[in-house]
């Protein structure tokens, strides 16, 4: 069963992008998702193909026109998904979003660029406002990558090995533990001795502390927010075999 993005866009090249390389690639490849760009421009029903107007009340900049955006939305009704709109006044992006987006059979994304989009188109389709961060974008595009990268890698099958997305960052509310890989010794650099033991218990608590001892110093607020999820993640790593 294939994930399908439809992305509205006034710059359709810009995808798959970065996303037809690597693993997000090969998946498009094997058909494990399709990325279809819709051209907002080609629904205009003005002479000039005029997507943006200056915006009602004054001020700075031009605003997407509602006309454009309505026809193309309407043209690919069919297109399965939810709806988002790419904001910076948009949700937060997580990783709790992008793994309930993974389950659904496609994804249908709104790119704004400029000041925004008419107010009334919003009111119109209520799409789902999502943000990929506190700054502001020069459009909806590069965020509307970010998010579909982080729900591809989610898709059945699309990891080659399932569970390592298990234990990574945000995914038990904890950012992740420090890895190392061979030599054991490099540029004079040792690894945890812990690591080497084979004590598969001592593992797992020395990586349950390190995610909490890094959550702690660099984003405590997820552990506010996420305590609960952290009990679990913690009483989990101590009982793995
Ligand atoms: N468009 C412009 N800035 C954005 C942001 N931070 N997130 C999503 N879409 C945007």
């Amino acid at each position: 069963m294939s994930f399908t993005a439809t992305v509205f866009t006034l710059f359709p090249e810009m995808f798959p992008g970065p996303l037809g390389h690597a693993l997000s690639g090969k998946a498009l490849q094997t058909g494990q998702w399709a990325c279809d760009a819709v051209n907002i421009r080609d629904y205009t029903e003005n002479k000039h193909n005029k997507v943006d107007e200056v915006p009602y009340g004054g001020g700075a900049g031009l605003v997407m026109s509602a006309q454009p955006i309505d026809a193309a939305l309407d043209a690919h009704a069919g297109k399965p998904g939810r709806l988002v709109l790419m904001t910076p006044r948009g949700r937060p992006m997580d990783q709790a979003l992008c793994r309930e987006l993974a389950t659904e059979p496609g994804v249908r994304i709104l790119c704004g660029r400029y000041e925004g989009i008419d107010q009334r188109l919003i009111d119109k389709h209520e799409p789902l406002e999502v943000s990929v961060g506190d700054y502001v974008l020069s459009g909806g595009e590069v965020g509307a990558l970010v998010m579909l990268d982080a729900i591809i890698r989610l898709l059945p099958g699309v990891m080659g090995n399932d569970l390592s997305g298990t234990d990574e960052s945000f995914e038990g509310g904890l950012l992740e533990y420090p890895h190392y890989t061979r030599p054991a010794e490099w540029q004079g650099r040792t690894v945890p001795s812990v690591l080497l033991s084979g004590n598969h218990e001592a593992i797992a608590r020395w990586r349950a502390d390190k995610a909490i001892e890094i959550t702690t110093a660099r984003r405590p607020d997820l552990l506010d927010t996420e305590q609960a999820a952290v009990d679990e993640t913690v009483s989990k790593e101590r009982k793995r075999p």
